[in-house]
């Protein structure tokens, strides 16, 4: 019996692209693209400088989040702001410099003008300008002082070329006419000077008003030049600028080769782009949306085609068995058709019945991944077991590491991809990680869900789709992601087709318009070159699950996301961490991290590998607790902070969470570490004595060196500090100075509590007793005797010999002078320690 949306399906739509330069049209010419990279030596970083009219302003986010989108680092300030220092150390900090609107260029004031022009002449550094509209009423035409250029403003035009000759060309293949109304008012530019080469000439629109209808060349001739280069033979400074801004979609392709001739090639981007489609879903869509034996076939021979254009390419077919042959008669002979066309494709798993693996039990999952395995063998699939998908992204990003485990042992898998990390929007910001030895690959969308079965379903219907495809999201995504996975579902296979349009469609005009090469890997491959180009992202970063409404419905019920710290005492070591950990611990409303084997008190998440154990791992050193806010919990690992990525992890993960920093004298905390070394029985600190570690030369044995670093890094406070304060603000750090938390710990833990909100606010004096003995404080326990560290806390050691004294008081001169001016920003006292090193090292200033 069929079902009535198979009876009455129309034809299919028909990719229907032609380019002027296919063979058998005109224009047969090919322009090779242009070379950018310079062999001269310039010093220019992979950074724009963008200058907006107001940080609000919306062509200016537009701009922004173009260049981020090429991953292009980007520096933006206001028209109306000093300019950031441009070099250092004689090499250039921007590639090209953006102006939203090249008025306010003209306009700079004079100082400004020349410190942009000089700092542009001196290091090769071009300008992009975009032309905005004068706000004054109608067409108005402006002379640039100075520059021989006529701008003329507000004109509606239609149609676009390019000019066939410009060397400005990489990505973009002139030689196409872009046709129909240019979106908004645009500027052209006219001139005769030779400095200019026009870049793409337009016709002014039958619809504008001021058009001459007795100049027929108005209508024939593209004489509207809309873009212009400027070589810089007035100025010495190469510009280009466009008539109008990044909203028409040819700009941005131009703007990809702006920005690389511009800087020489610093800013290109490879032609490569790589593609992968997976076709989600086999055997599972609902009857009467699936597949036949037509659409399979057509699947077959668009397959055919796409290979000759896309080199290396291969529909990726995700299964699950569980649903074969439960459509109606035609879909069951097509599911019978896809396996006799078996061998054409790469085949992969997904769960048997599609499940969601993190809402189900690890013994459920296991045989859902089995079963579907014995499907593939009792039907002859070889499947690409390396490669799977989780059904709706589920436990990929946030992981669950069961399915990770169980992925590994019935499948050997090693890549998969998720559009959820580290979230779904922006999609420009989605990114790749490698966990627990699986490569993590963002993948795209191209507006088909299971829900896209005909055009009308798509948004704008047909025409909405070819927007998309010709200069649209779609080809936006192509243009600027190296590598694009893109999913797919069976149902866009049935019915209207639309992947087999969209793909074709997109090919074709992506071949028409631009010198990209369309290419495809199995996705291990397709994982190396990934992580190759990208190698900064195999490290993932672990966020909330339940910080995002996406994350939180994809993280199983029976877990929590409060098994979190509320604070982190982060160091740094020997400022007396381990006493205040013991004495926060005392208190009744504050829980601390159960104890690492290997690391005691400390976890030791965020600065080592334990960090690439995971989020479950982490979360496991904490209790749960039976109701919101019944606790208070921290941990505390004084390497924490001098370490260059802790900052960034724990905001990422914990971005509401206090940070609780101890510091004393850097000198004194230096000998008390090199003592704790050799209470640790460290051979070299055995074999060498703290002078010499701590002023031993560039030639020392590397051991040396590398326990002087240790040394005497974490005394460099406000270097440390200040990468703190660039993740949290300062009112969420809270200073104890370590020799009031020896001499007067009450006072130190009633203020602690304060900053914390810890309910009840405990007397410590209570809590807290001298010991004689111990020489330091010790917990009183509720029976009454004291508790003191341990033998390796407050050990005794021989003072500090007076030449170890000057140098290091010299040494760190320069970091505690920093250390005073920041800690104001913490309000925080000056210590006695501060004050006196200050004054020691301004002989006759008080
Ligand atoms: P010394 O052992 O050099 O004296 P950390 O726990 O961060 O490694 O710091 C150890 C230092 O804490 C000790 O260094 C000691 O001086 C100091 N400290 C402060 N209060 C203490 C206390 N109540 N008990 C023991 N040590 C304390």
């Amino acid at each position: 019996m069929q079902s009535p949306s198979v009876t009455q399906r129309a034809k299919p739509p028909v990719p229907h692209i032609r380019c002027l330069s296919d063979p058998d049209l005109l224009n047969p010419e090919v322009q090779a693209p242009g070379k950018h990279k310079s062999n001269e030596r310039l010093q220019l970083a992979h950074r724009a400088l963008l200058v907006v009219e107001a940080p609000s302003s919306r062509n200016g986010r537009k701009i922004k989040h173009f260049l981020n989108s090429l991953r292009i680092d980007v520096k933006v300030v206001s028209k109306s702001k000093t300019f950031p220092p441009l070099s250092s150390k004689k090499s250039a900090r921007y590639a090209v410099i953006v102006f939203e609107n090249y008025n306010s260029y003209l306009k700079l004031d004079s100082w400004s003008r020349q410190l942009i022009d000089k700092y542009c002449r001196d290091y090769h550094v071009g300008i992009v300008g975009f032309i905005r509209p004068p706000r004054e009423e109608g067409t108005h035409v402006s002379f640039v002082d100075g520059y021989q250029l006529t701008i003329q403003y507000k004109l509606e035009l239609e149609d676009i070329k390019l000019n066939f000759d410009s060397y400005v060309w990489r990505v973009l293949k002139p030689g196409e006419v872009w046709k129909g109304f240019l979106p908004g008012k645009w500027a052209v530019f006219h001139s005769n000077h030779s400095t200019y080469q026009n870049l793409a000439y337009s016709r002014l629109s039958s619809h504008f008003l001021e058009f001459d209808a007795s100049d027929d060349s108005y209508l024939h001739g593209f004489k509207y030049v809309t873009s212009v280069m400027d070589k810089g033979e007035i100025d010495g400074i190469p510009k280009i600028l466009f008539g109008n801004d990044l909203n028409f979609w040819l700009h941005t392709v131009m703007m990809v080769d702006t920005l690389s001739y511009l800087s020489f090639g610093k800013l290109e981007l490879s032609l490569d782009r790589y593609i992968q489609i997976d076709v989600d879903d086999i055997f599972v869509g609902k009857e009467g949306i699936r597949m036949t034996v037509d659409d399979v076939e057509a699947l077959v021979a668009t397959q055919d085609r796409l290979q000759k254009d896309v080199d290396g390419f291969q529909f990726n077919l995700g299964y699950s068995g569980g649903f074969y042959l439960s459509g109606n008669d035609d879909e069951d002979e097509g599911d019978k058709k896809l396996l006799e066309h078996r061998n054409k494709f790469r085949w992969f798993s997904h769960m048997w019945k599609h499940e969601q693996p993190h809402k189900f039990p690890d013994d459920y999952v296991e045989n859902s991944m089995r079963l579907n395995k014995d499907f593939a063998k009792e039907h002859k699939i070889s499947v690409y077991g390396q490669y799977t998908v989780a059904p709706h992204h589920s436990g990929v990003y946030p992981v669950h590491e069961p399915m990770y485990k169980l992925w590994k042992e019935v499948w050997g898998v090693k890549t998969t991809s998720t559009e959820e990390y580290p979230k779904l929007m922006p999609a420009w910001q989605r990114r790749g990680f490698i966990h627990s030895g699986v490569m993590v690959l963002p993948r795209q969308t191209c507006g088909l869900f299971t829900s896209t079965i005909f055009a009308s379903d798509y948004q704008g219907g047909l025409q909405g789709l070819d927007t998309a495809i010709q200069g649209g999201e779609t080809f936006q995504t192509v243009l600027t992601t190296p590598i694009s996975i893109f999913m797919t579902h069976l149902s866009n296979y049935g019915n209207d087709r639309l992947a087999l349009y969209m793909l074709e469609s997109l090919v074709r005009f992506i071949k028409c318009w631009t010198n990209l090469r369309l290419l495809s890997l199995p996705p291990v491959e397709l994982g190396f070159k990934y992580f190759e180009m990208f190698p900064q992202e195999k490290e993932p970063v672990w966020t909330n699950p339940c910080d995002y409404y996406r994350h939180k419905e994809l993280w199983p019920v029976n877990k929590t996301c409060d098994r979190l710290p509320d604070f982190i005492v982060v160091g740094p070591q020997k400022t007396g961490t381990t006493a205040l950990y013991s004495f926060l611990s005392r208190h009744s409303s504050v829980t601390s991290n159960k104890p690492s084997l290997k690391t005691f008190e400390e976890i030791q998440f965020f600065n080592s590998n334990n960090y690439y154990l995971g989020l479950d791992w982490y979360m496991d050193f904490f209790p749960q607790r039976k109701k919101p806010n019944d606790t208070i919990l921290f941990e505390k690992s004084a390497n924490y902070f001098d370490s260059e990525v802790v900052p960034r992890r724990v905001s990422a993960l914990v971005p509401r969470a206090k940070i609780v920093v101890l510091l004393m004298n850097p000198a004194k905390r230096a000998l008390s570490w090199y003592y704790h070394m050799r209470y640790h029985k460290d051979p070299t600190a055995l074999n060498t004595s703290f002078h010499d570690i701590i002023t031993a030369g560039e030639d020392a044995p590397s051991k040396v060196k590398r326990l002087q670093s240790r040394c005497l890094a974490p005394g460099l406070y406000a270097q440390h500090l200040v990468r703190w304060l660039d993740y949290f603000p300062a009112k969420q750090i809270h200073i104890v100075h370590s020799d009031e938390l020896k001499n007067d710990p009450v006072s130190v833990m009633e203020n602690l509590q304060k900053f914390l909100h810890v309910e009840p606010q405990i007397n410590y004096a209570r809590y807290l007793r001298y010991d004689p003995v111990k020489g330091f404080y010790c917990v009183v326990l509720d029976s009454g005797q004291t508790e003191c560290l341990g033998k390796s806390k407050g050990h005794k050691y021989p003072p500090m010999d007076k030449a170890s004294e000057r140098h290091l008081r010299r040494y760190y001169k320069k970091h505690n002078t920093n250390l005073s001016k920041l800690l104001a920003s913490f309000n925080s006292e000056v210590p006695e320690w501060l004050k006196q090193e200050l004054k020691e090292v301004t002989p006759g200033k008080s």
